[in-house]
């Protein structure tokens, strides 16, 4: 009986770099370089697994409807999609840091209504309407650092590493929003369908994942 072929969606940099160890301990190595080949469909060593390379907030769309198998996404991009149409059955605790409101260290988070830029809007609505905090929320797609600086927003809301990005610019953490890691997730039709080729790889995986 000939596998079922499976589909991996990954992102470009940091992310694909750092599931690179993990797939070859489950045998999967990729055939060209994301980062040099233009190729947005690359091929392993096994015929019958390909990756797709794609934008790191597009991944969950991709496995929600089975576009794709498989993927790698941040706690912080799931947190935002929702996770519907997937299960989250793997934490590969690569791409770590925290999501976090940040501003001016010497301004208090006590404006009536402050303006907060960030990527990650739904997760921002959340935090703040949970507990009752009135904002505006405007999006961007990148340099969230900039907001504060030009008057765009009060505070953003990011994720934060060694902070060396909000030093650099004269901002602080203020508010913990969530630990954040990249997560192996599963179209959940294809958990059923191709479960037993899904969970030889869950496993090797698995046992690759370090502290
Ligand atoms: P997009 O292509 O959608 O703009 P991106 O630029 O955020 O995505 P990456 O910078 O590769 O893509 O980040 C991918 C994931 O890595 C993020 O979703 C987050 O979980 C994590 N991450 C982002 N920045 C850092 C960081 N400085 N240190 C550690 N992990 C990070
Ligand atoms: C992310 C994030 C911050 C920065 C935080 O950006 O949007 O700007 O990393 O990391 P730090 O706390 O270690 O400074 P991006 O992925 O564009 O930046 P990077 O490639 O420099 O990590």
């Amino acid at each position: 009986m000939t596998a079922l072929p499976l589909t991996i969606a990954l992102s470009k940099g940091r992310i694909f770099k750092e599931t690179l160890p993990l797939l070859a301990a489950a045998d999967i190595v990729p055939v060209d370089d994301p980062e040099t080949s233009r190729k947005l469909i690359l091929d392993t060593n096994q015929p019958d697994i390909k990756l797709v390379i794609i934008r790191a907030t597009d991944v969950p769309t991709y496995v929600q409807y089975g576009a794709a198998d498989l993927g790698v996404a941040g706690k912080d991009v799931l947190l935002e999609h929702g996770g519907e149409g997937l299960y989250e059955p793997l934490d590969l605790k690569i791409a770590r840091c925290r999501l976090m409101v940040a501003g001016d260290p010497n301004r208090q988070l006590q404006l009536s209504r402050p303006r907060i830029a960030t990527k990650y809007i739904n997760t921002t609505q959340r935090w703040f309407a949970d507990q009752g905090r009135q904002v505006e929320v405007i999006k961007l797609y990148g340099s969230m650092e900039l907001a504060p600086l030009v008057g765009l927003a009060h505070y953003i809301v990011d994720v934060v590493d060694t902070g060396n990005t909000l030093k650099a610019n004269g901002l602080a953490p203020l508010e913990h929003i969530a630990d954040i890691s990249s997560r192996l997730i599963v179209n959940k039709a294809a958990m059923k369908m191709k479960h037993a080729r899904i969970k030889a790889i869950m496993v090797r995986m698995a046992a690759a994942v370090g502290d």
